[in-house]
């Protein structure tokens, strides 16, 4: 869902698109990708400028190993994983969380990525069209290098996300508070029936 949006998105946008996949002929033939190119992880790695993971969160880890360390490195990687364990139903429980989280293991098994995680906190809907939620709501990034937050925010803007909706949260380690959020999140779910929701974080002017 999320890897399909987004990507249909930034080519919409004028971004040049391919979709990395395990089985390139499996989802050639359920038309996973549309009218965009589909490639190996390995492949759709050495393409991008910009990595994307919308992989499921039990497999984050073990698809970024399948791109390859060489084809992440020097690379903004923005992370869009949850690590979610769904086993016994809504709400979900989380397979890493308080002291460590998906994204900072992303940012530790591949040193050499520039991890941004971003966005986990709405649906995908909302992710890539922020004007579906009326008024002003808040949207996070957070990853160690400063760089990599600006192309990040560059992208978000893209999508419609404002300036001022973006919050910061420093380091990688910023990616716990977002992750342990989906917990909320999902509650929220829950309680309205619909994903087409988001907070706002207002504060004194
Ligand atoms: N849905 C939302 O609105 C939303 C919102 C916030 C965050 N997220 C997070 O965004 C991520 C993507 O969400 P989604 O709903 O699009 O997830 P999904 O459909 O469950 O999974 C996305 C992709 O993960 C890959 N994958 C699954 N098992 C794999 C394995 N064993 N090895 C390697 N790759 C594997 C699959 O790629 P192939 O089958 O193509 O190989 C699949 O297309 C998740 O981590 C989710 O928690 C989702």
């Amino acid at each position: 869902m999320v890897g399909r949006a987004i990507a249909s998105r930034l080519s919409g946008l004028g971004h040049e698109v391919v979709v990395g996949t395990r089985d390139v002929e499996k989802s050639h033939s359920r038309g996973d990708a549309g009218d965009l190119r589909l490639l190996t992880f390995a492949d759709a790695g050495a393409f991008g400028d910009v990595i994307i993971n919308a992989t499921n969160g039990a497999n984050a880890l073990s698809a970024l190993n399948a791109v390859g360390e060489k084809n992440l490195a020097g690379k903004v990687v923005l992370d869009l994983t949850l690590p979610l364990d769904l086993s016994s139903g809504l709400p979900p429980t989380l397979t890493v969380a308080n002291t460590d989280s998906l994204g900072e293991q992303v940012q530790r098994d591949f040193p050499s990525a520039r991890v941004v995680k971003s966005l986990t906190t709405v649906y995908f809907e909302v992710m890539i069209d922020p004007s579906r939620i009326p008024g002003e709501h808040s949207i996070f990034v957070a990853g160690d290098d400063a760089d990599a937050k600006a192309v990040v925010r560059s992208l978000l803007a893209q999508f419609g996300w404002p300036e001022n909706s973006v919050i910061d949260l420093g380091g990688i380690a910023g990616a716990r508070g977002v992750e342990m959020y989906s917990r909320l999140f999902f509650e929220l779910y829950q309680a309205f029936g619909t994903f087409d929701f988001n907070i706002n974080v207002v504060r004194p002017r």
